[in-house]
């Protein structure tokens, strides 16, 4: 029965009493509506019964209206101690326990150490498997996405099928901010048709010592050339500032580059890992303008060495890392560690975790377990140890990055067709092209495409595995020919002269009478990464110098064409050769070494570190190099 029945038939004195109730259902309904309309809808979703860590269910912070920074700050006031904690581990994929660890830990952050790849390495692959990880980092209580974070150090190489780009020294060689930010572009958009947005690049590290396993992972050694470099590739792989495509990581932080030889903390490596001389001078000249490009670049993060700066671990120190990097230069990001890192500082873990935030650090590489260190850090923060107001600048300068980069929102996808697509490979090719330094001409250089017989040696003459080296699919690379999609440098030649008859044997074991107008040899390095590529004397090896020879029986005259990551020790055999050029290590696109070979392409590079005549020159600067930095032939 409704109101206006029953108050039509009833009397002046049952109407009373009726109004009187009809007032107070209406009181009690307004009452409750206002309680609840007025209600901080906060105390709907609450951690573990804990008042000031409840969130709304349309919190500030999910109003992409804001900025990063007003959102950090708003979905910061909801985070309990546990979850702030959790934003600062950084773990390798393969060491998650479980799926529901990364809901129960909210681990801000997930990485493919090297060759980290999911169990089908296809681009489709590694979108859902960095798609399920995120799917469980949503499922926690605040639904804080995590950062996946990946070495692409020559486009998105740990996808076989992607388009692998000149290592960073050849890069170097070109010496052209505009294509390496047109490169990083690229390797973003690889990356984004994966779901990934934080890369571990670009390397601004600058080698003196061509010892060191690393060399090819920097811009060379000339600081001004890593500085213009640098910044454009954070440019290009970023893109927008406000709102970056993908965000860079500029490492390693600081003078990774000078380390000496036979300081390294690690028994099995000479170099890397090493002391770096504490100079303050050098520092500053030599080492720090390029990390102050990538700050003014806005690169996203930094990545801390895993060098001694003396004999502190850079890692410790709150001079490098907050009062120079986040103080001086105005670094806003965030600083990660690097792999093992923070657990080298000595005192024991629980301590040099303490250290390594205390110094600067806000996010911890944890290569194996991430138990302990949330552990360990919760009862830092407890104790006082590490003072609540840091863990929170740290949980907010990784909040922001992620609020920056679009986590929390709708992002613009790319599909994973753009992996590996044709004008990638096309952008490759122009880079390799640009890449190669010509050393020494006696004439011969360039080749006509019409010149009748060639004959091809060398161990990197038909290899893609050595021409790509490391941080491809694996992370010491794969010798041999593999990789999907890429072309060797040999296919490039056939392609470029496809009238002429080529002969091509490795080791130059060919016919007795066999001549050819034109001998090509395509010799090198084999694939290393870090401490696994120090060496004290780069050469050849005595099978290549034995196919050369072979070489110059079977030809009129004799190209030598060095696959390496560094400069190689041959001034004793360089005068038999009529040309030397350096391709470092050109990647998927072989095409691009014979367009400048061809004359397709002129040769525009120049070195990008001096090359040694001699074992003695590479430690004494004072002996003239065979080739010095910016040198190209003629
Ligand atoms: C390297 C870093 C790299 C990290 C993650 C470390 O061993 O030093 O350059 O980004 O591994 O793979």
């Amino acid at each position: 029965m409704s109101w206006s029945l029953r108050l039509s038939t009833a009397t002046p004195h049952a109407s009373r009493k009726q109004l009187i109730v009809l007032a107070v259902v209406v009181f009690v309904i307004v009452t409750m509506w206002l309680f609840f309309s007025q209600r901080k809808p906060s105390e709907l979703r609450c951690a573990r019964g804990v008042g000031e860590a409840c969130a709304p269910v349309s919190p500030a912070f999910r109003d992409r209206t804001k900025s990063p920074a007003e959102r950090a700050d708003n979905l910061l006031s909801y985070m309990t101690l546990d979850e702030k904690v959790g934003q600062l581990a950084l773990v390798e994929k393969n060491s998650v326990h479980s799926m529901e660890d990364i809901t129960r830990y909210g681990l801000g952050a997930l990485l493919s150490g090297a060759g980290g790849k999911p169990e089908t390495n296809t681009a489709a692959g590694w979108r859902a498997m960095v798609d399920a990880f995120q799917g469980a980092s949503r499922n926690s209580r605040l639904g804080i996405p995590l950062l996946y974070g990946i070495d692409a150090n020559h486009g998105h190489a740990n996808v076989p099928g992607a388009t692998v780009f000149p290592h960073q020294i050849g890069l170097g060689a070109t010496g052209d901010p505009a294509l390496v930010e047109r490169i990083a572009e690229a390797t973003a958009k690889e990356l984004v048709a994966t779901h990934i947005y934080w890369n571990f690049m670009p390397s601004l590290d600058a080698p003196q010592d061509i010892r060191w396993g690393r060399v090819y992972e920097a811009f060379g050694s000339d600081v001004s050339r890593i500085e213009q470099l640098g910044s454009a590739y954070v440019q290009g792989l970023q893109s927008d500032r406000e709102a970056p495509r993908v965000i860079g990581t500029a490492k390693h932080y600081l003078a990774a580059g000078s380390m000496q030889w036979g300081t390294s903390s690690n028994s099995k490596f000479s170099i890397d890992q090493g002391q770096t001389p504490p100079d303050e001078r050098a520092l500053r000249e030599a080492y720090l303008p390029p990390f102050r490009a990538a700050v003014e670049a806005g690169v996203g993060s930094v990545m801390v060495g895993l060098n001694r700066w003396g004999n502190h671990h850079v890692a410790s120190n709150h001079t490098l890392l907050t009062d120079i990097l986040k103080r001086e230069l105005g670094f806003s990001g965030f600083v990660v560690s690097d792999w093992y890192g923070v657990y080298e500082i000595p005192g024991g873990s629980y301590r040099a975790t303490i250290k390594a935030i205390n110094a600067g650090v806000d996010m911890v590489m944890l290569p194996y377990d991430y138990k302990p260190f949330i552990e360990d850090v919760m009862r830092a923060v407890s104790r006082g140890e590490i003072s609540q107001q840091r863990l929170d600048d740290a949980v907010r300068r990784i909040l922001i990055a992620k609020f920056a980069l679009g986590l929390f929102d709708e992002r613009r996808d790319e599909s994973v067709s753009v992996v590996g697509a044709p004008e990638h490979r096309a952008l490759a090719r122009e880079a390799v092209a640009r890449s190669q330094v010509l050393l020494k001409n006696d004439g011969v250089l360039p080749l006509s495409t019409s010149v009748k017989s060639i004959a091809v040696v060398g161990s990197a003459s038909d290899n893609i595995g050595r021409q790509v080296g490391a941080w491809t699919v694996e992370w010491q690379g794969i010798d041999g020919n593999w990789l999907p999609g890429a072309t060797s440098v040999l296919q490039g030649i056939r392609e470029a002269a496809p009238k002429a008859t080529i002969m091509h044997d490795v080791e130059g074991n060919f016919a007795p009478d066999a001549q050819a107008d034109i001998g090509i040899a395509i010799v090198g390095e084999s694939p290393y990464a870090e401490g696994w590529g120090d060496n004290e004397r780069p050469e050849l090896s005595p099978q290549d110098y034995e196919a050369i020879s072979r070489l110059r029986r079977h030809a009129n005259r004799v190209i030598v064409l060095i696959i390496s990551g560094r400069p190689l020790l041959i001034s004793a055999e360089l005068a038999r050769w009529d040309a030397l050029v350096a391709g470092w290590l050109p990647g998927s696109e072989g095409s691009g070494v014979a367009d400048t070979l061809f004359g397709k392409s002129p040769f525009v590079g120049t070195l990008p570190v001096p090359w040694p005549a001699s074992a003695a020159g590479i430690v004494d600067k004072e002996i003239s190099p065979l080739f010095p930095l910016g040198f190209r032939a003629q």
